[in-house]
């Protein structure tokens, strides 16, 4: 175990733990917006960042990413703490400033209109949706290409694989800025994303005829669950 403060509370908390973990168990909320606890981290947006008092300087680190240590003393609301993290969701706001999510943020830390404007970019390579897609979907359609890998140089961003794409929808459903948007309509879904727009088949109910799940999904739970695909369908409401 170890032992560590936050914001003046000892904690402690097992060895590997996030310093966002440890400041939950002490009591302390973070404020967070690219961290899922059912997803890996990826220390992408820098809303949760945190002080560690430490000589002869002090640090500023992702408490979703950042493991605990032996002694550390985590400051979430000293000076510099605030400072980074309103800088954090300033850019955020600049470069989204329809989001109500960030909108909710910067009202929590009585902030105003952002003091600059950015090429508004809807995604915010948060990378909520390249996680679920790998981690809880399992189709892994989606890719973070960072800045000049693969790219010519080009801006880091997000890739949907439409091959590999299930039009599950997770992605839409996770993105909190609504880069990713699903509409379904007519035996088709259509996947519009910042990079480019898909359309899939939606299957239609044997029984009843309506639609009401993608092929491709509905083709890959029988693949994974080795299922016959006839057990598919029917829609949850003509099922026994
Ligand atoms: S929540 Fe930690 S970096 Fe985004």
């Amino acid at each position: 175990m170890v032992k560590l403060t936050v914001d003046n509370k000892p904690v402690e908390i097992e060895e590997g733990a996030t310093i966002l973990a440890a400041a939950a168990k002490a009591g302390v909320t973070i404020p967070t917006l690219c961290y899922n606890e059912e997803l890996s981290p990826a220390g992408a947006c820098r809303v949760c960042v945190v002080e560690i008092a430490c000589t002869p300087k002090s640090i500023t680190v992702t408490s979703c990413n950042y493991p605990v240590a032996e002694g550390m003393v985590v400051l979430t609301k000293s000076e510099n703490a605030i400072k980074a993290r309103k800088l954090a969701v300033e850019m955020l706001m600049a470069q989204h400033p329809h989001s109500d999510k960030i909108a909710k943020l910067a009202q929590t830390l009585s902030m105003g209109e952002p003091r600059f404007s950015v090429n508004s970019e809807e995604c915010i390579l948060c990378r909520l949706c390249v996680r679920t897609c790998q981690e809880v979907v399992g189709a892994g359609a989606i890719t973070f290409v960072a800045q000049g890998l693969e790219r010519e140089n080009r801006e880091a961003a997000v890739v949907w694989n439409q091959d590999k794409c299930i039009a599950c929808g997770s992605c839409a459903y996770i993105c909190p800025t609504q880069a990713v948007t699903l509409n379904d309509n007519q035996g088709t879904r259509t996947i519009c994303t910042p990079s480019t727009k898909m359309e899939f088949k939606l299957k239609a109910c044997t029984k009843c005829g309506n639609h009401y799940a993608p092929e491709k999904q509905l083709e890959y739970m029988a693949r994974t669950s080795h299922l016959p695909i006839e057990k598919f369908d029917l829609c949850p409401d003509c099922r026994d």
